[in-house]
């Protein structure tokens, strides 16, 4: 793009710059009312459609800028100009969406029955703070969210020695972030997602509590690594004779509309036998990696590792939240790892060195003298969040950043993430190559504050789609979910073992 451009370069380009010009023509006559109403005349999706092409100009600026017009004066000028004008309609989306919070959203508050779609108001419970949020959003929101329909789910009623036994003595096994695998078995149950005739439903889902019962016999009776895998093998294969005995329904498709959890970075390897025996099913785990064989991105769903601790996800807690960011960046957690550097690649001690003269950054080792209350706070004043992989691409710390209004910085080449059907990850998180960790300070210093404000707001708008909230409700992690299998629905239900006639 040349500097020189200004007006006229596209027809968007054009149609804003006439509405500013002439905003700032009726300003200086009639004053600021008037251009109240020369706005409210022009739809929201054009505002917003706008917005969007506002921020990817400046993108584009940027990555030019840094390539060859760094220090040019006349184009500081103008990313200046093109951040005031993001501002503006920003300010002036905002206001919209104050105006819709005042009148829609929470009228709807006892809007009890399911309507079938999902892209409109559900089922779940609602409650004021939600209301507030919901207006914000909706008013953000894309032009055209996708209609979706709610998908049929069966959930397969298991004697509860395969899970709830287990999660009512241990209640690690529901809180620690592994414990997907219990909420996403309530979450069905409760949902208006749930049939109870198998004949309608579109998916099967499966309560086997395998992290839970693993962890029970690995490290809390301390069998042993081996023992407490065959176990664990023992169990599925357990329930699955069970569902595959007493049920149709698992033969007709070889188990491809059955849904497992699998909560932890070990996926379905928990189950040594799972590729003979659940290999086709649908999986929801954490590790969206690319490397790895026992994730699918095509059969499979990302799911956010679970954040159970109340000061993280409640929108009350995140409202409290110091506006005051004077940290660069924050990191705590494993760096020095006995397996040397097997672990994250070496790469978290590779950017403690880079950073061991910066004054405003910590990047320090996980300690018991900073606790949870402590991370959070600390989180919290950070602009920036680094996020390098740990043994694997996913790490809780990604979305407990997003929570905390920090700025992500992912050092993980080969990560999937949550929801990316419906989250542009490029307008919030900064994502940096493994092999370019030496940019990172500059990366984050060179970014402007109106810059940094921006990707805040960005956040803002999905913080919510990675939290667990209690009861479950409209935008959270489950009703996220539920989207992602609308788009997996098929009718197609036959195995290759049927013989149709
Ligand atoms: C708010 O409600 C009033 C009265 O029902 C209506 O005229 C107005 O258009 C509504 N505003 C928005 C932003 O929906
Ligand atoms: C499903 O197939 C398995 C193995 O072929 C068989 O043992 C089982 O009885 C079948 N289930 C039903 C309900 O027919
Ligand atoms: C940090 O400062 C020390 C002492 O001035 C210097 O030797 C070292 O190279 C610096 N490290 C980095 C990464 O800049």
């Amino acid at each position: 793009m040349e500097n020189s451009k200004g007006c006229g370069s596209s027809t968007v380009w054009l149609s804003i710059c006439l509405l500013l010009i002439a905003s700032a023509a009726i300003v200086a006559t009639y004053g600021y009312a008037t251009v109240q109403v020369l706005k409210d005349s022009i739809p929201h999706s054009s505002l917003e459609a706008t917005l969007s092409s506002l921020r990817s100009q400046l993108v584009r600026f940027d990555s030019h800028l840094a390539e060859s017009e760094a220090g040019n004066p006349s184009y500081a000028e103008r990313r200046k100009e093109l951040l005031l004008e993001i501002q503006e309609l920003r300010l002036e989306l905002e206001a919209r969406a104050e105006l819709l919070g005042s009148n829609s959203s929470c009228r709807r508050s006892g809007r009890a029955q399911n309507t079938q779609g999902l892209g409109s108001p559900s089922s779940f419970e609602q409650s004021n703070e939600w209301c507030e949020i919901d207006a914000h959003e909706s008013a953000l929101r894309k032009p055209h969210p996708p209609e979706l329909h709610l998908p049929k789910v069966f959930v397969y009623n298991l004697p509860s020695t395969f899970n709830r036994d287990m999660a009512r003595k241990f209640s690690r096994c529901s809180t620690d972030q592994y414990g997907t695998e219990v909420w996403f078995h309530e979450a069905f149950l409760q949902s208006s997602a749930r049939t109870t005739d198998p004949e309608e439903a579109d998916f099967f889902f499966v309560p086997i509590y395998g992290e839970c019962f693993l962890w029970f016999w690995e490290m809390h009776k301390k069998e042993g690594r081996q023992k407490s895998f065959d176990y664990t093998n023992q169990l599925f294969k357990v329930a699955l004779n069970i569902v595959r005995k007493e049920h149709p329904y698992w033969n007709r498709t070889e188990g491809r509309d059955h849904i497992f959890s699998f909560p932890g970075a070990r996926g379905p390897t928990i189950f040594s036998d799972w590729r003979t025996h659940i290999g086709k099913s649908i999986f929801l785990t954490p590790e969206g990696d690319r490397t790895i064989d026992y994730f699918n991105t095509w059969k499979d769903i990302v799911i956010p590792g679970m954040e159970s601790d109340p000061v993280f996800y409640l929108p009350s807690s995140r409202a409290a939240i110091s506006k005051e960011k004077d940290l660069l960046a924050y990191f705590r957690g494993t760096i020095d790892h006995w397996e040397g550097n097997a672990y994250s690649k070496g790469i978290r001690p590779r950017i403690r060195d880079l950073l061991q003269n910066e004054t405003d950054i910590i990047f320090k080792q996980a300690s018991s003298d900073c606790d949870r209350e402590c991370y959070h706070r600390e989180m919290s004043r950070a602009n920036f969040c680094l996020c390098p992989l740990g043994w694997t691409p996913w790490t809780l710390r990604f979305y407990q950043a997003v929570m905390t209004r920090c700025i992500p910085v992912v050092v993980a080449d080969d990560i999937e993430f949550p929801w990316e059907n419906e989250i542009d990850y490029s307008r919030f998180a900064i994502k940096v190559p493994e092999a370019k960790i030496d940019t990172l300070v500059e990366l984050m210093r060179g970014m402007p504050e109106e810059e940094r404000e921006l990707r805040r707001l960005e956040m803002d708008k999905v913080w919510l789609k990675y939290t667990y909230q209690r009861p479950p409700r409209e935008g959270d992690a489950f009703h996220m979910l539920l989207r992602e299998l609308a788009r997996k629905t098929r009718r197609f239900k036959h195995s290759s073992q049927y013989t149709w006639t």
